[in-house]
């Protein structure tokens, strides 16, 4: 038995390296799924396993922050197989309604499985006598049954982050009952939507054979193991008090007049904020933001969209696709609307530090979310969060796992390029007495669910399918 009592396991460790003076150290990751589990590690003796995130790199484990980081390493290969093949251009397209075509290859399967062993492994390892394993993301939802066969012991939770398909698309995956049972080697499985935990069940009920009550499932393995396991919706959320305060800071206030004064003062800045991925819905919203333009709806002398694209997953084929078709549009609208004294899109190609980002949504009256298919989609939540005028008018595309807490947003279908201009332009026309009443209540909902009650949430659930299943017995 190893020495913690709480360990999480994701893909990436909740690090990254930068150089400083003194050579080179680890900082925390921005993000709201380490500041939510920071406490609970700090109280509980807390481990992290995952990857540091370059490959054929070998990193002894160390402590950060109060927790003790267990590096996973992968070789060159390994990153092309497992990450970017099977975890990125396998399972997320599958995953996000096959927007793009997912491709079905073994060697990458075999990949995933070795890298998948490796995780539960080291997981084992650092596992006190009967502790708590929370595991995160599809990148490993093979961990759970493996977790469960070697440490019999453990209370295992699992999280998907991303949607979970409807049992006609994931029944395309060759490779279906091994997920299912790999899953269900966890006491709870979590999800963003009651829509993906019952999609789950029924691929449980299909590929696995088991039924289904109440949203439990009495499983029984091979080697005579039998236990519950049951699939909920956990819908995750931000570090809303943290976005409020930046919001309030005089810096980043200052900053975000700043960034409209060198716009040159557009009566309406439009935004969107996104990692440059295909399930985002960016070229639907500059189509839409471009014929409005068109048509005179919207001129360049009184508005200005500005959108950040974050690098993502650069070595995958269709990201590098993506890039091209979405620079390609953004050259097409500059070059047609641009003037020399008024920028109608500004394109941005980069990250930037969460202040940056805090100043961006104060700086933009609109906010457009148009992703055809999303988890959660936090950036939603965050525009919301640092709105502390209540002013402000959230554009957000029903495809979203934040469509169903944010309901008094402009909602839609992304699909629908005229219904996206119409909605674009409601947001931009709101009159301000409505757009303040529905801030002020979206507001609400994202203050009083945020990260951390999320975990407490998805933890408290986890001990509790512990004690009933020790009542049983
Ligand atoms: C999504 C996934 C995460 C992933 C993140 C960034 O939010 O749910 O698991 O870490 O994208 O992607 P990357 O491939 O860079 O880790």
């Amino acid at each position: 038995y190893g020495d913690f009592d709480f360990i999480v396991v994701s893909n990436r460790l909740p690090v990254d390296r930068v150089s400083g003076p003194d050579g080179e150290t680890w900082r925390r990751s921005p993000g709201g799924l380490v500041t939510a589990l920071a406490p609970v590690m700090a109280k509980a003796d807390g481990a992290w396993v995952g990857w540091p995130g370059s490959p054929d790199e070998e990193v002894e484990p160390f402590d950060h922050d109060n927790m003790y980081l267990k590096p996973v390493p992968l070789s060159t290969d390994e990153v092309e197989l497992y990450y970017e093949g099977f975890s990125n251009a396998t399972l997320w397209p599958l995953y996000h309604d096959v927007i793009a075509a997912p491709e079905f290859h073994r060697t990458w399967w075999d990949a995933y499985r070795t890298v998948n062993r490796r995780f539960a492994d080291a997981a084992a390892s650092v596992a006190s006598k009967g502790a708590t394993v929370w595991v995160q993301d599809y990148q490993l939802q093979l961990v759970p049954q493996l977790l469960r066969q070697a440490r019999p012991d453990l209370k295992i939770g699992f999280f998907n982050h991303i949607p979970f398909p409807p049992l006609e698309i994931f029944a395309q995956l060759p490779w279906r009952r091994n997920i299912i049972e790999g899953l269900l080697g966890a006491d709870l499985i979590g999800f963003q939507r009651p829509s993906d935990a019952s999609n789950f069940l029924r691929c449980v009920r299909r590929f696995a054979g088991y039924t289904i009550r109440q949203q439990q499932v009495n499983v029984t393995t091979e080697d005579g193991l039998s236990y519950v396991s049951r699939a909920e919706a956990f819908p995750i959320s931000i570090d809303a008090g943290q976005i409020a305060e930046l919001a309030q800071r005089e810096d980043v206030i200052e900053r975000s007049k700043q960034i409209r004064r060198e716009l040159g003062n557009p009566d309406t800045v439009l935004l969107g904020v996104d990692r440059l991925d295909y399930t985002k819905g960016i070229s639907h919203r500059l189509k839409a933001y471009g014929e409005l333009l068109e048509d005179g709806r919207i001129t360049v002398e009184n508005a200005a969209m500005i959108q950040v694209a974050s690098p993502s997953r650069e070595r995958v084929e269709q990201y590098r696709l993506l890039r091209e078709e979405v620079e390609g549009t953004v050259g097409r609208i500059s070059g047609s609307f641009d003037t020399i004294s008024n920028t109608a899109l500004r394109y941005l190609h980069h990250s930037y530090p969460v202040e940056e980002m805090v100043a961006l949504y104060l700086a933009a009256d609109v906010m457009l979310v148009t992703a055809l298919r999303d988890g959660m989609n936090l950036v939603a939540k965050e525009y919301v969060a640092a709105r502390t005028g209540n002013t402000g008018t959230l554009v957000l595309s029903e495809f979203t796992g934040a469509a169903d807490q944010l309901r008094q947003a402009v909602l839609v279908n992304p699909h629908d390029i005229d219904g996206l201009k119409a909605a674009i332009l409601t947001a931009v026309n709101m009159p301000a007495r409505e757009a303040s009443r529905r801030m002020r209540l979206m507001r609400r909902q994202v203050l009083q669910n945020d990260v951390e009650r999320w975990s407490q949430n998805f933890l408290e659930a986890l001990e509790q399918d512990q004690a009933r299943e020790q009542t049983e017995d």
